[in-house]
């Protein structure tokens, strides 16, 4: 909404929130999100025609559209738990929306919803009988977290969804002024309601599932003398293929591919589609084998035994340049390590202490010697049998090396969860280096060989 206003001047744009600590912090310059980009856009429009409030009511009666942007999580009980999007966010909004109107309403569906969420608005608002016209559009966003402004200031595409009636036109129209501001007209993608819905998940399907699919290979790779790396190159020069998203990982993580792709799971069931579900559920599986792989090599390395051992571990955030750790990889990761009674000593340069105690199931309010949370990298490593790098973040790649291996216990073992670094300069300092993808060269452990190899 900031780049919205940012790019329409004319045009008033008011962000309601009930949570007042939110609010208050989208009207500071310590915003709640850290996004690259983002405050200098905030600044610029905010107070000219951005505004942040908990007027709620006041902001709706305002408006000619609304914007719904509630979190839809997965449903955490009764029908469809672990897998259906729960919308009662959407829902109270509906109501609150048809209570309040005083004038007619264009209503976008801004947040990811599962197919058919409209038709469900639709039903609530008539239910409210208000006697204004509401008209549902669905606009999903594909920005990346980290890459947000990025991403909105030059986007591959715009995608506006809405009723294919005069009326259902004329609001997908209205929307669509507001991004042909800044976007070229034939970016702006208009489709049938139902289109627009479901290209937002299979996107994200997509995306998620080439990940699964090249951290497939990752562990065929280990056990062969194949670097993931190189495969994803040469696979990726095709150009049916595609280089970008590539990138073999200890897993990927953020608040949209594991809740999107089991949305379209519970989609398929609905239908009747047992296989197509099977196939779609199989991508959150591989994600999962991967992290549980990765905490197996840490401890194949460690000869089964991490047990009162000291780790450091390198990024909590799911990605770099943001402090977001919703579904985070180093999750799982440093909560198998916990199980196995390791000590962790853990460093990001943007994730705050009581968001790592709480994600990792501890009160943030109490210290515990089983996670220490550092501020600085070369403290981490201190005493510690092995480093484990779980986010990309640039800074890994430009720290001292040599200092860190002094500080550390022999064998010194790296564990990269992102091929960030370089391994090959790791090595002659003296690390073993275990990569994602490929073989342990140097390393205590041998690749496992078909037996006919032997
Ligand atoms: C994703 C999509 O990329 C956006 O298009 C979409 O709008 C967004 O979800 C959403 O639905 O809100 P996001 O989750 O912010 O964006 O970040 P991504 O860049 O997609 O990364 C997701 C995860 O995949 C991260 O953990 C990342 O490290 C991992 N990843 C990404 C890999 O492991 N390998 C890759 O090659 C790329």
């Amino acid at each position: 909404m900031a780049v919205i206003a940012h790019k329409n001047p004319q045009v008033t744009v008011t962000v309601v929130d009930i949570n007042e600590d939110r609010i208050q912090g989208w009207n500071s310059d310590e915003l709640p999100v850290f996004e690259p980009g983002l405050l200098d856009v905030v600044k610029e429009a905010r107070g000219r025609n951005l505004f942040f409030s908990t007027a709620v009511e006041a902001a709706i009666a305002d408006a000619d559209i609304i914007f719904v942007s509630v979190n839809t999580p997965t449903k955490e009980f009764g029908v469809g738990k672990g897998s259906a999007a729960n919308l009662m966010y959407i829902e109270k909004c509906a109501r609150t929306i048809a209570r309040v109107a005083k004038s007619d309403k264009i209503i976008v569906e801004k947040s990811t919803v599962p197919v058919r969420t409209a038709e469900f608005l639709k039903q609530i608002l008539h239910a409210e009988g208000s006697e204004y016209q509401f008209d549902i559009v669905s606009n999903p966003e594909f920005l990346a977290e980290g890459t947000a402004i990025v991403d909105l200031n030059n986007p591959d595409r715009v995608l506006i969804g809405g009723d294919q009636t005069v009326e259902g036109k004329k609001a997908v129209a209205e929307v669509s002024k507001l991004y042909e501001a800044w976007v070229p007209k034939e970016r702006i993608l208009k489709t049938n309601l139902w289109s627009s819905e479901l290209s937002k998940l299979t996107a994200n399907a997509f995306l998620a599932q080439r990940i699964s699919s090249i951290n497939s290979i990752s562990a065929l790779c280990e056990r062969t003398d194949a670097d993931v790396d190189e495969v994803a190159r040469a696979i990726g020069m095709d150009s049916r293929i595609g280089s970008k998203f590539l990138r073999s990982s200890v897993g990927f993580g953020g608040s949209c591919f594991q809740k999107d792709i089991l949305n379209l799971v519970y989609l398929c069931e609905f239908f009747g589609l047992p296989e197509v579900a099977d196939y779609w559920r199989k991508v959150v599986e591989m994600n999962d084998f991967q992290k549980r792989r990765f905490v197996g090599r840490i401890m194949t390395a460690m000869f089964n035994t991490v047990s009162g051992r000291n780790l450091a571990i390198f990024g909590f955030a799911f990605k770099k340049d943001t402090n977001d750790t919703r579904e985070s990889a180093a999750i799982a990761v440093c909560r198998d390590l916990l199980e196995e009674r390791a000590i962790l000593h853990i460093y990001d340069p943007r994730v705050k202490k009581s968001q790592i105690y709480r994600d990792l199931g501890f009160d943030p309010d109490k210290e515990d010697s089983r996670v220490k949370i550092v501020n600085d990298p070369y403290q981490a490593v201190a005493d510690c049998d092995g480093l484990a790098v779980l986010t990309e973040w640039d800074e890994f790649n430009d720290l001292d090396y040599s200092k860190i291996f002094e500080r550390m216990r022999k064998p010194a073992h790296i564990f990269d969860g992102r091929n960030l670094l370089d391994a090959e300069r790791l090595r002659q300092i003296g690390f073993t280096m275990h990569c994602i993808g490929k073989g342990e060269t140097g390393a205590a452990v041998k690749p496992m060989r078909r037996k006919s190899d032997f």
